[in-house]
């Protein structure tokens, strides 16, 4: 029996999927605390592949649990279109479960979230136009629409009449775009939420009953530290808490159920949309990264940014998460580079070497990366499974990973496939 938690420490597609595809092979009950179907989990076995949004990862094994929690937004067009393609090829969703509470993303937030992007210009956040901003934005506004609501027609009409009109004038009024055909959308969601109610029930209740009889529950995150709304690089940063810290409020579980808390980061640094990234490479080491780490987004297909590892930014999730452990994903990637940089610390405009990760936009700015330099490998080191055939240069670096992010490193990904994973 156990809880635990796995958590991206960067700025998201870590290869959390992985992590969590081997956790939930183990556990009984698998969640999803918070985020929506921005998340991508890409989780690879044997010759299929399967690109999960919303969907827990447990449904690949078709006696676990799947819970979806209070704290996700959910595009019940999308999720159906999810279930739809999975049941085709042969999973089952039998034991799928979503809170009452969870909020549904409506049209208009989809059109809200593409109509502030463009009117942001350049300063626009980069968001993945699910909508995910908006139906956030109403959820803490109290005005929102809950899984609760959809799935009864009398209510779900009534307030989705209500909350429509009100989109429809700021959709047209102010932003001059098209008003939604609120009777044809709420004629498509009805038809949604019939075929959704099934799946509804208390998470919270399953969750808490599940840890009484000794079950093994394995909370999946999605997005990542640098992403949450408090601690990542506000405002280039998704509208939830990815954090350790979500699990419990996107649940509804208290912290003392949780046993482990697991980071994930990649062996260099990636990020999709806009904001800062301080280790980021513009030149042919990038492209190398990029092309041999297939880094384009699992949702938009958007080329991936590449840098060093910044050991910053992981330290700083460790603190923030409070992590038992980390694994590093994507050491095979590195292969064929002459040299390794590791970011160890940042140098202020003024000259200062500071270790810890600014809280703003504005400490950051201007911030030089101080970089350790590291051999590289030219081995393929694919087929490696315990640490000590590693070679020699990846060991030290893995070792020196541990050490400037002052957390142990318990596995290292050295490729997509479930298999490819060395557990220390
Ligand atoms: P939003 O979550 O669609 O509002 O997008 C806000 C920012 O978070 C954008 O930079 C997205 O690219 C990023 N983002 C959201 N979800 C993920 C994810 O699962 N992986 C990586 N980036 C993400």
């Amino acid at each position: 029996m156990s809880a635990n938690i796995v958590i991206g420490t960067q700025w998201g597609d870590e290869g959390k999927g992985k992590i969590i595809d081997l956790l939930a092979s183990r556990a009984d009950v698998v969640v999803r605390a918070q985020g929506g179907n921005n998340a991508g989990h890409t989780v690879a076995s044997g010759s299929e592949t399967y690109k999960l949004h919303l969907i827990p990862s447990g449904i690949l094994y078709k006696d676990t649990l799947c819970l979806i929690g209070a704290g996700v937004v959910m595009d019940p067009k999308d999720i159906l279109g999810e279930i739809s393609e999975l049941s085709k090829r042969g999973l089952s969703f039998d034991n799928l479960k979503i809170d009452p509470r969870a909020h549904i993303i409506m049209p208009w937030h989809i059109a809200l979230d593409g109509l502030s992007e463009k009117f942001r210009g350049n300063k626009d956040i980069g968001t993945t136009h699910r909508g995910i901003g908006p139906t956030y934005m109403d959820k803490y506004e109290r005005s929102g629409l809950r899984f609760f609501d959809l799935v009864n027609p009398e209510i779900f009409r009534e307030k989705a009449r209500s909350a429509g009109e009100l989109k429809n004038a700021i959709i047209t009024k102010v932003f001059g775009g098209e008003a939604l055909d609120l009777d044809a959308v709420i004629e498509e969601y009805t038809e949604y939420g019939r075929q959704l109610k099934k799946y509804m029930a208390d998470v919270s209740v399953l969750t808490y009953e599940a840890n009484k009889a000794g079950k093994t529950i394995l909370f999946e995150g999605a997005q990542a530290t640098l992403l949450d709304i408090d601690f990542g690089t506000y405002p280039y940063v998704t509208s939830s808490h990815p954090l350790s810290a979500g699990v419990c409020t996107g649940t509804g579980v208290g912290p003392l159920m949780i046993d482990a808390v697991y980071g994930v980061a990649k062996a260099y640094t990636t990020r999709v949309g806009k904001g800062p990234f301080p280790t980021e490479l513009f030149d042919e080491t990038g492209d190398y990264i990029r092309d041999k780490g297939h880094e384009f987004g699992t949702i938009t297909g958007r080329p991936r940014r590449t840098g060093w590892f910044d050991s910053v930014i992981v330290r700083h999730a460790v603190r923030v998460n409070g992590l038992s452990a980390l694994c590093i994903n994507k050491l095979d990637t590195l292969a064929g580079l002459d040299t390794l940089k590791v970011c160890v610390a940042y140098k202020k405009p003024d000259g200062t070497i500071i270790r810890d990760f600014p809280p703003t936009l504005e400490g950051l700015e201007g911030c030089e990366p101080v970089y350790e330099e590291h051999p590289g490998f030219k081995d393929d080191i694919s087929g490696v499974r315990r640490f000590e055939d590693l070679p020699a240069v990846c060991r030290e670096y893995i070792s020196r990973l541990e050490e400037l992010c002052e957390c142990s490193i318990k596995m290292v990904g050295v490729g997509p496939e479930r298999t490819q994973i060395i557990e220390r």
